[in-house]
């Protein structure tokens, strides 16, 4: 089976909902950050500081290729890599894509309890949060809206509500 692509912007709940609808139908999970981080040897934030924005999203491209041929695995991509260097079109010829739909008020509530982790927002107040993910999402919502199954990832609270996304993304798919 060809991959199936998991995107969505940051606090979707791309990697928790992908590593479970991946364990619950025994197939492989990879989370294309913690990819770059292992062959890079260095954390997104680190990375984003030392090489900028353009090198990442090149690295982001290259390892978005090598993991397209890989069978039964689900892939849940960093947030941004859809909207760059053709990856959407790129996974939507090589797999399946799914797009963790969330408005930006559940994104911004999220966001706000783990932006330590995130160098796009780190060093934001919460107002300047809100505003990077309004004029973030005004640019990449025709970007993610191109996947081929969508699923509200609105409610997402706890471990049961990730369980049944996985479960609504698994019958969507006919896995
Ligand atoms: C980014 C999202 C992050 C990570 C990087 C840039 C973005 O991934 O790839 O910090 O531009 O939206 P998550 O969506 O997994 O947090």
């Amino acid at each position: 089976m060809k991959p199936i692509y998991i995107i969505g912007f940051m606090g979707a709940g791309k990697s928790s909902v992908g590593s479970l609808l991946a364990t619950l139908n025994h197939l492989q999970f990879i989370d294309t950050d913690i990819f770059l981080e292992a062959r890079f040897r260095k954390s997104i934030r680190d990375m984003f500081v030392e090489v900028g924005e353009e090198r990442f999203r090149q690295r982001e491209h290259s390892v978005i290729e090598e993991l397209s041929g890989m069978n039964d695995t689900v892939i849940a991509t960093g947030g941004g890599l859809p909207c760059f260097h053709n990856n959407m079109a790129l996974m939507n010829e090589t797999g399946k894509t799914v797009y963790l739909e969330a408005s930006d008020e559940a994104l911004f509530d999220r966001l706000c309890l783990c932006k330590r982790t995130r160098p796009a927002i780190c060093n934001l107040s919460e107002e300047e949060i809100r505003e990077f993910v309004h004029a973030t999402m005004l640019k990449r919502r025709p970007v993610y809206e191109q996947a081929q199954y969508r699923i509200s990832a609105e409610q997402l609270m706890n471990r049961d509500d990730e369980v049944r996304l996985a479960q609504e993304i698994a019958e969507n798919l006919n896995l």
